[in-house]
């Protein structure tokens, strides 16, 4: 277990994933993919799941990118089939139903930038450094980043990060909207206690309504994307939680979900 390339722990309903690969700050090759996909057979059955939070392990790095050492020698075909790999497990991990949150902590380069974009959400601690150096080892992003990024920060910035490679920190990350907050490492490893406080009092179920009104809506044209949210919202009021919630609220107390 010690040695499996990913660890997962939960805890009130909080999954925290940790990419355990510290000798090569984390970088992402074949066999943790393979974990990862089969750690997500496990979450994607889990009614009572509130969060995923997901790391790297040790102070240096979130994830350095996918594993050079493994990618140096690939044919074309073998590249693709890597990459269908990682889109498809990323993929699953985007569209798990509850928040996915990226916890950078150091290094967030190519594929870890990649990955840290399909998460819901990132944080960061204050010394983390991004990046989508892909050009200098003469290839492009290849995890979702061409896609992916321009959608988060906007086409220019992308562009601008993808084309010269250049690293960013922590505080820039967060002006141009790469992350949503900047903490030190402390507070960034007490944030799942932090979340887990923030989702409890919430309806479960419409927290993954959302979820999934934002998440489908975003590939729809505005007026299917608003039909949809309707429709989630109209649905909202079939299930107990909005009578409970309501009550709670009209009647001065803590809501029971
Ligand atoms: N793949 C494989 N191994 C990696 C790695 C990666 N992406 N990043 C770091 N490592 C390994 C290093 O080879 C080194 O291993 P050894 O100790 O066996 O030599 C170990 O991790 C520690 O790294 P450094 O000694 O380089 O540490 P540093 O502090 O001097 O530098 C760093 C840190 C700036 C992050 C540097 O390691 C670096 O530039 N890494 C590569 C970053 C990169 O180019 N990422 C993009 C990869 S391509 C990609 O991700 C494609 C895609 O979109 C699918």
């Amino acid at each position: 277990m010690q040695d499996a390339p990913v660890h997962l722990v939960i805890e009130s309903g909080i999954a925290r994933l940790t990419l355990n690969r510290p000798k090569a700050l984390n970088a992402l090759n074949s066999a943790l993919f393979t974990e990862l996909a089969s750690i997500l057979d496990d979450l994607e059955g889990q009614a009572d799941l509130r969060a995923v939070l997901i790391t790297g392990e040790g102070e240096k790095a979130f994830v350095a990118g996918a594993d050079i050492a493994e990618m140096r020698d690939k044919t074309p075909d073998e590249a693709h089939a890597f990459a269908r790999q990682a889109l498809t497990t990323i993929k699953r991990l985007e569209r798990l139903p509850v928040p996915v949150v990226a916890l950078v902590n150091g290094f967030c380069l190519g594929g870890g930038c990649e990955l840290a974009l399909a998460c819901d959400w990132a944080v960061a601690s204050d010394n983390a450094v991004f990046g989508q150096p892909e050009v200098l080892l003469g290839v492009i992003p290849g995890f979702g980043g061409t896609q992916r990024l321009p959608r988060r920060i906007g086409p220019a910035m992308a562009l601008d990060l993808i084309t010269t490679g250049r690293k960013i920190d922590a505080h820039e990350a967060l002006r141009i909207g790469l992350v949503n907050q900047v903490m030190s490492q402390t507070e960034l490893e007490q944030y799942a206690e932090t979340l887990a406080k923030q989702l409890k009092v919430n309806g479960t179920k419409a927290v993954r309504s959302a979820k999934q009104a934002v998440h489908d809506g975003m590939d729809q044209d505005l007026d299917s994307a608003l039909a949809l949210e309707t429709s989630l919202f109209a649905l909202g009021f079939a299930g107990s939680e909005q009578k409970e919630g309501m009550s709670a609220f009209l009647e001065k107390r803590t809501p029971n979900f």
